[in-house]
């Protein structure tokens, strides 16, 4: 990796409580062209050294990714680049390689963002088998929506991370969203995490009137049932598949706690754990580019027709390379 920048939003954002399409898609168009701008000038390269340019095409907001998306069709049909639109989700994946080179597979990889909680079986390159996700919100999101609700602010996850480090994890007990099974018994990996944001929202209700809330023994209760969910269930779905690497991966991966957890627990399981490193667990070029380059080796190109999309499931990312356009 030559240069790497990020234009972060989060302050503005932060004023609403959570992200705002339409100001995203704005800022978006403001800050493309300096970012740039800055990152040709911090990689010291020109475009005769470029081979192609990526975007993430989905999934996600549209307004946010078209705007990525034509900047960078436009930037490659002038310099006669090859344009790739790669799947936001593969690059979270790509995002452990900015560390160590992934196995070859098969491995088990935890995608745990704003938007997604995972387990993904990963066969060798570009062949993905979701073996579960969240039923409700994602792993982020409770993050995001308890912090709201104890008033710590937005990005939720580092805002509780920090109070929480001060509190008693064991005060409070919050139910761990097991999933029933229609014909009885629990699903072993599945996840819900809108049980648990009710549940802090109960006791913040129960303890109203008895002084100060206690934030940080109340964030630490709910980040260590996450992070034991997180954990256990990931380790538990990895020994049954006969995997012996598991890859963690998204904005909620930058959690100390969730890592020092499945430290422990993949030291014990005789797990390999490679965690994308700190500074590209939370969205970043940088983990585009790397999934873009795989696929770029690969022989893979997008047509200047692709569109965006919010929605496309990872297991179908290559459509985003295909003769024809899935949007
Ligand atoms: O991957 P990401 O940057 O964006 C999406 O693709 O969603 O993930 C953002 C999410 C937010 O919900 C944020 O609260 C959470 O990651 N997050 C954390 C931490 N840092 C970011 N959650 C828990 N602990 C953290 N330290
Ligand atoms: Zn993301």
């Amino acid at each position: 990796m030559l240069a790497s920048r990020v234009a972060s939003q989060a302050e503005e954002h932060a004023h609403y409580g959570g992200v705002v399409p339409e100001l995203a898609s704005r800022r978006h168009v403001e800050a493309l062209p300096l970012l740039i701008e800055q990152a040709f000038a911090a990689a010291g390269v020109g475009w005769e050294e470029i081979d192609a340019v990526a975007a993430t095409a989905a999934p996600g907001l549209v307004g946010a990714l078209l705007v990525g998306v034509t900047t960078a069709k436009t930037l490659a049909l002038l310099h006669h680049k090859t344009f790739l639109g790669v799947h936001h989700l593969e690059g979270h994946l790509c995002s452990a390689q900015l560390e160590n080179p992934l196995p070859p597979g098969p491995f088990l990889v935890l995608l745990v963002s704003g938007g997604h909680t995972m387990l993904v079986r990963v066969d060798g390159p570009g062949r993905y088998r979701q073996l579960a996700s969240s039923v409700d919100d994602a792993a982020g999101e409770a993050f995001d929506k308890v912090a709201r609700l104890l008033g710590l602010g937005y990005p939720g996850g580092p805002a509780i991370q920090a109070v929480a480090s001060r509190g008693d994890p064991q005060r409070f007990s919050f139910p761990r969203g097991r999933l029933r099974r229609p014909g009885g018994g629990f699903d072993p990996y599945g996840f819900s995490f809108s049980g648990l944001k009710t549940a802090v929202l109960r006791q913040v209700q129960a303890l109203e009137g008895e002084g100060p809330l206690p934030l940080a023994d109340l964030a630490a209760s709910f980040e260590a049932v996450v992070v034991e969910v997180l954990a256990q269930r990931s380790c538990r779905c990895a020994a049954d598949q006969g995997l012996d690497t598991l890859v963690v991966v998204g904005g909620v991966a930058a959690n100390l706690r969730l890592r020092g957890e499945l430290d422990r627990r993949c030291r014990d399981q005789g797990l390999r754990l490679l965690v994308a490193p700190l500074e590209y667990c939370g969205d970043n070029a940088a983990m585009i580019g790397v999934a873009a380059c795989e696929r770029l080796v690969a022989g893979a190109a997008s047509g200047l027709e692709l569109g965006v999309s919010s929605r496309l499931s990872l297991e179908h990312a290559e459509l985003l390379y295909g003769a024809e356009a899935p949007f």
